[in-house]
């Protein structure tokens, strides 16, 4: 009997022929819809493979459902939708992306850093609002991204790729990780600081970490107080690390200059949520690693892995914790 598979997005035909040649599989239909909860629930309980997204909860009560599964492979690099240890505890492999989307991400997080810096969300609804009626000295100017002092949170393989773009347009790069990357500091002239440094210090602070239980609300409003005026921070890792709230206040008030943020708390954000009320934000909805190339890759690996596990090899992203 063919092992079976539930995918819970409509993903390329190429993609999901390769898994029907060698297993049964079911997905879900829709492209702009994620799979409610409900019909999950029923589909994962025969399945021995997963093939899920980020908007999926991978949580204990669904894991019960479960009883065949051997792996869950995650189309994305962040796992924090995934309970990990509980999977752990039932024998299930869980795997991520992480390589393909890299310099992906990178790119966006540059894009965005210079878009917030640059106004360039702003000054392009100006000019479509008829608003460009003359040259004027100080219209619509920005922070200068050349030169700058960045400091990034978390220096993983993303935080490094960042690094490097940051040398391009000679920036003074600061990081702060869990452990030193010696290799990283000699290679990319970075320096190493403490947290309260790096926020001190930085013209731009880059959110690089992952989601865990010690990176919630690790950017708060004493952290966003220690921040310079002029300071602009960056999230394209996950919503949780920075505490909205704290946000909103320190942009409403001027306690730091501009934000610009891929990823929300609850996503996807209400349009009604207060943040978006601000001049001084820029946002964009999750697009990190959205490139054609990447979304491609992400979703061959996701696939590989899956069936490395479902035919008894070892999963070359397996997550160890
Ligand atoms: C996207 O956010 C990812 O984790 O790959
Ligand atoms: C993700 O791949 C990271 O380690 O930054």
């Amino acid at each position: 009997m063919k092992q079976k598979v539930y995918i819970t997005r409509k993903l390329p035909d190429e993609i999901v022929d390769r898994m029907r040649e060698k297993y049964e599989v079911r997905m879900w239909e829709e492209e702009e819809i994620p799979v409610p909860r409900e019909v999950l629930e029923k589909e994962i309980e025969p399945v021995d493979g997963l093939f899920c997204l980020l908007t999926e909860k991978i949580d204990q009560p669904l894991l019960e459902n479960a009883k065949n599964l051997k792996v869950v492979a995650n189309m994305a690099v962040g796992y924090n939708n995934i309970d990990v240890d509980e999977a752990r505890a039932r024998g299930v492999v869980v795997t991520n992306t992480p390589g393909v989307l890299t310099e992906t991400t990178a790119d966006l997080t540059f894009a965005l850093l210079m878009a917030t810096a640059r106004r360039i969300p702003e000054a392009s609804e100006y000019l479509r609002h008829g608003k460009w009626e003359t040259w004027s000295p100080m219209q619509l100017t920005g922070q200068d991204v050349h030169g700058a002092t960045l400091g990034i949170i978390g220096l993983g393989r993303i935080g490094e790729a960042v690094a490097r773009r940051a040398k391009g347009f000679n920036m003074n790069v600061l990081y702060h990780n869990r452990s030193r990357h010696h290799e990283a500091e000699e290679a990319l002239d970075l320096q190493y600081v403490e947290f309260d440094e790096l926020l001190k210090e930085s013209d731009f602070v880059c959110v690089l970490t992952p989601l865990t239980k010690e990176t919630e609300n690790m950017i708060g409003r004493e952290q966003l107080a220690k921040m310079k005026k002029t300071a602009i921070l960056i999230n394209t890792a996950r919503g949780g690390i920075v505490n909205e709230d704290a946000l909103y206040d320190a942009l409403k008030n001027n306690e730091i200059w501009a934000a610009g943020l891929d990823v929300f708390v609850k996503e996807p954000v209400s349009v009604k949520h207060r943040l978006l009320t601000l001049p001084n934000l820029v946002t964009i909805p999750h697009i990190g690693s959205a490139s054609i190339q990447t979304r491609m890759k992400m979703a061959e690996v996701a696939a590989m892995n899956l069936m490395c596990v479902l035919d008894g090899e070892e999963a070359p992203n397996k997550i160890r914790e």
